[in-house]
């Protein structure tokens, strides 16, 4: 069970990870590998085809390539990108009324915007998800870099008394520093897993300079803690895992329904449980806690703070297509590869329909709404270089995700991002509530960390204890 735990996770490391990582990372596949791995996508094939049958769906509109090399390859010409003409109003009704007043927003525009995104983008979260119980597992005062901390291991155990074939845990570890005098603020992170003994390969660094403080001791610096939490310890990232997992669980191993919930908003629902746990913990402020996570956890992390209002700031780090860029942008990666057999499992199954017959101009909604539903809350959209990142996650699209998310914030007196045009890169736009910033680096939130902290200490703060 073991093994084949962890050799499940070396392939879907195997499948995230680029050539050059890879060689040095791993080695190459088994024969045992490659069959494991040849079953689970005959599995996800099958599940994709089940929802197409149901939704009366024949055929899809194959998405761009992501190798910029390709004859298909996806646009990165801004001149080809469209110009949405059909972007939904945010401060706009169904009924075609406009939305004048905070009261509006939260009584009618908040919910109408809330039910198009369970319907037909993320699935719709089950009324009754089963309990968690979080234990402690190990408990030990350590250092991390120079900082004394108190390190937890917990797990999570979801109740499965009404479906017992079914087991879901949810890992996740806790970071507190000892010299706290009161409850923290900690940043949540979404985690990718790395089986014992892989090392992430660093990029070379210089043998003179100091390596720079991680983002882990970056928080505890200014006496904050982290926490990460594992996604795929409780729902797993492809469509064969939809019959598992806590989505598994809660349909009793049967498939979804069409506007079921995805895998985004399960990872979500296990973010929501963390927080349920920290506020059991005297040493977190729950009030206080920030929600952080890249790409795929990305939109996860954006999808959480949507949702799930006692999340206190998000830091959405290269979200791309399925976060809080824009589908209705024909730039990067597209809604066409989000409903493909790869990737549909993060989203309701209802999303497939935009690939055929319809199209992204047909969704009722769009990602600055996902921003908007944040709202009033402090948000940080974060992305890489276009040449060391690539193109495939949109940083103009994220961007403007934001931008149209602004006059919810300005409706709730808040700040939006303040401007409409993409500004150069490494520039930090953080004196709103909704702040953007490319960094130079690659395809992660790390060179973004002082800049999302520096906006992040606008709200919060340590507090001293009694
Ligand atoms: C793929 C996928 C992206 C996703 C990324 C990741 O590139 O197309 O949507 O964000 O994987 O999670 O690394």
């Amino acid at each position: 069970m073991k093994q084949t735990f962890i050799t499940l996770t070396c392939l879907y490391l195997i499948s995230l990870l680029p050539g050059e990582l890879l060689a040095q990372g791993f080695g190459p596949r088994t024969p045992e590998q490659d069959s494991l791995m040849a079953r689970q996508q005959r599995k996800t094939q099958a599940d994709h085809q089940l929802m197409m049958t149901a939704l009366h769906i024949s055929a899809l509109r194959p998405g761009p390539s992501g190798n910029p090399k390709a004859p298909n390859a996806a646009n990165v010409d801004e001149a080809k990108a469209t110009t949405y003409t059909t972007l939904p109003d945010p401060l706009t009704l169904k009924n075609g009324q406009p939305v004048s007043s905070a009261k509006t927003w939260w009584a009618k525009r908040r919910p109408e915007l809330v039910e198009d995104f369970d319907r037909e983008v993320y699935g719709r979260m089950p009324a009754n998800t089963p309990g968690v119980r979080w234990e402690v597992v190990s408990q030990k005062d350590t250092v991390e870099g120079s900082h004394p901390i108190r390190l937890k291991r917990l797990v999570g155990h979801v109740d499965n008394s009404t479906y017992p074939a079914l087991t879901v845990n949810i890992d996740m570890v806790l970071a507190t520093p000892l010299a706290a005098t009161g409850p923290v603020p900690v940043m949540l992170e979404f985690g990718f897993r790395f089986p014992p003994g892989f090392r992430m390969p660093q990029p070379p660094t210089s043998t003179t300079a100091p390596a720079p403080p991680s983002w882990q001791q970056q928080l505890l610096a200014k006496g904050w803690g982290y926490a990460i939490i594992y996604p795929t310890s409780f729902q797993a990232d492809n469509g064969a895992g939809l019959t598992e997992g806590i989505i598994g669980l809660v349909n009793k191993g049967k498939p979804r329904q069409p506007d079921d919930w995805g895998t985004l908003r399960a990872w979500a629902w296990g973010a929501s449980r963390a927080l349920d746990y920290f506020e059991t913990d005297k040493a977190v402020d729950a009030r206080q806690v920030g929600i952080e996570g890249l790409s795929r956890f990305g939109k996860a992390a954006a999808v959480a703070m949507a949702y799930e209002p006692r999340f206190a700031i998000g830091f959405i780090g290269s979200s791309g297509e399925g976060g809080v860029k824009i589908h209705r942008r024909t730039f990067g990666e597209q809604v066409e590869n989000l409903a493909g057999s790869g990737e549909y499992h993060w989203m309701a199954g209802n999303f497939i329909k935009y690939a055929g017959p319809l199209t992204p101009n047909d969704l009722p909604v769009d990602a600055h709404e996902l921003v908007a539903l944040c709202a009033p809350r402090p948000v940080f959209i974060s992305v890489g270089s276009p040449t060391v990142e690539g193109q495939w996650v949109d940083a103009k699209g994220l961007f403007l995700g934001g931008a149209y998310a602004s006059p919810v914030y300005e409706l709730l007196g808040k700040k939006g991002l303040g401007t409409m045009v993409f500004p150069p890169m490494e520039t930090a736009l953080i004196d709103g509530d909704i702040a953007f910033r490319q960094h130079s680096g690659g395809h992660t939130t790390g060179p973004n960390w002082p800049t999302f902290l520096q906006f992040a200490d606008r709200y919060m703060q340590v507090k001293a204890g009694k």
